[in-house]
């Protein structure tokens, strides 16, 4: 590789958390670039270096600032403060302690950010008030939380008791108990800056990788001499395509379908597909202008939209002519019939668009090739499959693959899929004992990674004459666009869910999932059901008001109960606790309904509306293998660890599994060692997804904690309820009034130093579905509803949603603090969905065009959990990941026909999309 020419440079003295620096840097360069490459200041995250999320705030001078925006020579003189700093004055302290408290940061990856903003307003106003921190705090983006408790924590840091205990402060006093509300355990490193996120770690050397995106929805392409290209350019040591893939050059989510090639050849699907990779130092692969590659393109005419896919021809892949990926069935009686013969009928067709999963944290990760084996480093949700993928790419055995995942700055299905992973490893196998690494930029991300399917929706209900449902029959097309990612997963999912959680003899609903060249479509918190919920939720109430029943109650008649067949033909044997959350609700929604038929009577330009939404979602794959294994070890020094193969993407899992299986074992969850996420010293605990962990993982970890608490048991001849005393390499157990001592540096060692184990495996008995899907596909469901309270504007067509009260049946709620927050970011993904977020190939591949909720956008939110309680899961949990989204786009759908009187059928509903619903007539 010839040697970048260098840029010039300036000798710059900042001052960064009360260290003076020297620097000499390019006059160009930005602040965040500066504190994260040449001080190693990591906490200060990069989501769009754009300044549009606002994850690299920091203090300068006391005033926040993007540091992303900042040309590093005009914050000289100035005193910098980035996140690491901010334990160094006593009110950071503070605010990190109520941030730990209160549960605001869940990823972390925005919390840097959040933090440097609210001290800018903490320094003026020691007691601000919510609005007060919404405005300060605005200019930060947060798609995990939903901001609730962000605010919460910055309202109350100023009050918040500095810890006196020694140690470290910002991890749990409390014992960790099942249904205690403790912080999280990795809370502390989210907080103070110290997590590594994919993007803030890579060994010494590393060279720079970049890939080369087709800028055409469908295209052929030859290569020219790359290589000859790539030794005319200073700083460029290696130009890869598909001919060096040294394995499989295809990787998909199912083992028998593997349809997207790590590099394009000779033919790219769709605007972003990769084509090659440049791999050299990091200003010249950035400096890299696509055109000036020997690349020849021919475009095509591309297939946009389902109807267009069904249509193409020539199709996306010779293995199916007809551009069908697959379809999925659930039929039960004859809908057709109890539909004719029924006293109400309701149907409609409905729309849904691309939905950007929007994580702050771009793909990132690296890969080193030691031997003859590969190391990767990086953002995922799965790393197990991660492994599997990339042992496949290179042609090596799975053994010989080390995924090591990173922390997860947000993921909600959109890191189950490689990103970076195959592309650094293919580098990293021709380039030994070089690291390579990656980080996409945020359009990059964007523009390659999946996103929610859109959907195209017919659905018909019918009901007699009070009110009970006879029927039910959908027809969904999905786009799973270019490539299958998880459409499989999306079309056998919504047919089972599509009725909703009620009683419904007849039903026949069928999914079709169908190639576009579109971004593929993959796994997005609920995985189609949220689309399919809009329209089932909508003809509901328009049968309520056909019967007319007030809509809580068509929903409480219908609603399932334990002992009633799902439309599957499955009998929910316990836990199905929807008619208690509606019953929870009904007060809030009279109240609600009595507001709004006040605030009317006044006849402004404002409408007020009040609508109700419910959901269930069946827990774990479906009718799929479904397993985690959990292990927890004591070494001779009594130290104990949690092998946890589970990565928390933020949702709390770490936390959650830790606080089940230190309750099972008998100890304070305070002592637990957690080691997660490496696929070399942690058994496969499933990818996180389908809201499985809790209920999975939860119960794999109880078992685990159960089995060496069994086992120490066993070695002391002590009783069940016996009390061990751990903390040393002497454990002290108290039964029925004598005490024992066993001393583990005299048990012969397992591994390691490890001299006990317990392994705990679960996995959720469940049936294949049939022909006509009928079947047990999941063992069981969370269910939940939502009321939404809002006002429509009705010269404008905006909405301002006040209120949402959602009423959730856990199961058991383990960390109800956790619980909430997954409510509150879940509901504010959902406001997105139903009024904002429109991801167009092309257009809003940035997080400027494309809009995710804000502080001010979000509602007062209250949270009612119902438990009850599942026999299989770990102290009675489900879950609650995607059952917190599902109902609220509905929901609000529902309050907006209350208000306007007008059916929305298309999301996202934007301004002038309504203000055309509520005026049919052209003007
Ligand atoms: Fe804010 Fe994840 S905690 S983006």
């Amino acid at each position: 590789m010839t040697l970048h020419h260098k840029p010039a440079t300036i000798a710059l003295s900042l001052t960064v958390n009360s260290v003076a620096h020297r620097l000499n840097v390019a006059p160009s360069a930005r602040l965040s670039e500066v504190l994260r490459d040449h001080l190693g200041l990591t906490g200060t995250k990069i989501g769009c270096d754009a300044g549009d999320c606002g994850a690299c705030t920091v203090s300068i001078d006391g005033q926040q600032a993007c540091a992303c925006l900042v040309p590093v020579a005009q914050a000289q003189g100035g005193l910098i403060t980035t996140v690491e700093g901010l334990g160094q004055s006593e009110l950071g302290q503070r605010l990190r302690e109520s941030f730990a408290h209160h549960g605001a940061a869940q990823c972390g990856i925005c919390t840097p950010g959040m933090l440097m903003a609210a001290m800018d307003v903490l320094a003026t106003e020691p007691g601000p008030s919510r609005q007060q921190v919404m405005d300060a705090l605005g200019g930060v983006l947060c798609r995990c939380t939903g901001y609730e408790k962000i605010v919460d924590a910055v309202v109350d840091a100023g009050r918040f008791p500095r810890s006196t205990a020694s140690g470290n402060h910002l991890l749990p006093k409390e014992n960790g108990s099942i249904g205690q509300r403790i912080p999280k355990l990795d809370g502390a490193s989210r907080i103070d800056g110290s997590a590594l996120f994919g993007a803030d770690a890579a060994p010494a050397g590393a060279l720079w990788l970049r890939a080369i995106r087709s800028p055409h929805a469908r295209a052929r392409f030859t290569l020219g001499d790359v290589d000859a290209w790539a030794k005319t350019r200073p700083g460029i040591a290696r130009v890869f395509s598909a001919r060096e893939v040294p394995g499989h050059n295809s990787f998909g989510v199912y083992p028998d379908l593997k349809d997207q090639p790590v590099l394009a050849e000779g033919h790219v699907r769709y605007r972003g597909e990769a084509i090659l990779t440049v791999v050299g130092e990091r200003a010249a692969v950035e400096g890299i202008l696509v055109d000036e590659l020997p690349i020849t393109w021919i475009p095509e005419d591309p297939a946009v939209g389902i109807a267009a896919g069904l249509r193409a021809d020539p199709p996306l892949h010779a293995f199916k002519p007809d551009n069908v990926l697959t379809r999925g069935l659930v039929e039960r009686g004859d809908a057709d019939a109890a539909c004719a013969s029924a006293a109400h009928t309701a149907d409609g067709y409905y729309g849904t668009g691309f939905v950007e999963h929007a994580y702050i944290e771009p793909e990132a990760g690296y890969a080193i090739r030691r031997g003859d084996r590969m190391e990767v480093f990086a953002c995922t949700q799965a790393p197990m499959m991660d492994r599997d993928e990339v042992a496949r790419v290179l042609g090596l055995p799975v053994a010989d693959v080390v995924i090591l995942a990173s922390a997860c700055g947000g993921g909600f299905g959109g890191k189950l899929d490689v990103s970076v992973q195959p592309l650094v490893a293919v580098a990293a196998w021709h380039l030994p004992d070089t690291p390579i690494r990656c980080i996409y930029s945020r359009i990059e991300s964007m523009a390659s990674s999946t996103k929610r399917h859109p959907a195209e929706v017919w659905a018909r209900a019918s009901c007699d004459a009070k009110g009970h449902l006879v029927s039910f029959e959908m027809d969904a097309d999905f786009n799973t666009g270019a490539y299958a990612s998880w459409g499989p997963t999306v079309a056998n999912r919504v047919p089972v869910h599509a009725t909703g959680p009620y009683k419904v003899p007849h039903v026949r609903n069928r999914t079709r999932a169908i190639y576009t060249n579109e971004t593929p479509a993959g796994a997005f918190r609920g995985f189609g059901i949220p689309q399919a919920a809009i329209a089932q939720e909508s003809l509901y109430d328009t049968l309520a008001e056909k019967v007319g029943i007030d809509r809580l109650e068509f929903r409480l008649i219908n609603a399932i109960r334990v002992g009633d067949s799902t439309p599957s033909g499955q009998v929910l044997q316990a836990s199905a606790g929807l008619a208690e959350c509606l019953e929870r609700l009904r007060p809030g929604w009279n109240a609600l309904l009595a507001d709004a038929d006040a605030f009317n009577a006044r006849k402004t330009r404002q409408r007020r509306g009040v609508g109700i939404a419910c959901m269930w979602y069946g827990i774990g794959n479906t009718s799929m293998s479904n397993p985690s294994t959990m292990r927890l070890t004591l070494d001779v020094a009594g130290k104990i660890t949690f092998w946890n193969g589970a990565v928390d993407i933020g949702q709390g899992s770490t936390t959650v599994l830790g606080q089940i299986a230190a309750d099972a074992l008998g100890c304070p969850v305070g002592l637990l060692l957690s080691v997660i996420g490496d696929t070399d010293r942690t058994f496969d605990a499933g990818k996180t997804s389908a809201s499985r962990q809790t209920f999975v993982s939860g119960k794999a970890a109880e078992l685990a904690g159960k089995a060496l608490r069994a086992e120490i048991l066993r070695l002391t001849n002590a009783g069940s309820e016996a009390r061990i005393h751990f903390g040393g390499a002497l454990l002290r157990i108290e039964d029925n009034g004598r005490e024992v001592t066993l001393d583990l540096a005299q048990l012969p060692e397992l591994t390691d130093r490890q001299v006990l184990e317990g392994i705990g495996t679960f996995d959720p008995p469940t049936t294949p579905l049939d022909a006509k899907g009928q079947g047990a596909p999941y063992a069981t469901y969370g269910f939940a509803a939502q009321v939404a309270a809002l006002d429509v504007d009705l010269d404008l067509g905006t909405v301002k949603v006040n209120k949402v009260i959602a009423a959730h049946d856990v199961g058991r709620s383990i960390n109800p603090m956790l619980v909430e927050g997954q409510i509150h970011g879940g509901i504010a993904q959902g406001l997105g969905l139903a009024l904002m977020e429109e991801f167009i190939p092309g257009r809003t591949e940035n997080l400027h065009d494309y809009l995710i909720p804000t502080f001010g956008d979000m509602p007062d939110i209250e949270i009612i959990l119902v438990e009850a309680h599942e026999p299989l899961g770990p102290s009675g949990a489900k879950g609650i990941g995607e059952p917190a989204l599902i109902p609220t786009a509905p929901a609000i759908f529902s309050a907006i026909r209350h208000a306007v009187g007008v059916i929305p059928r298309r999301a996202p509903l934007l301004p002038h999309r309504l203000w055309e619903l509520m005026r049919p007539d052209p003007i």
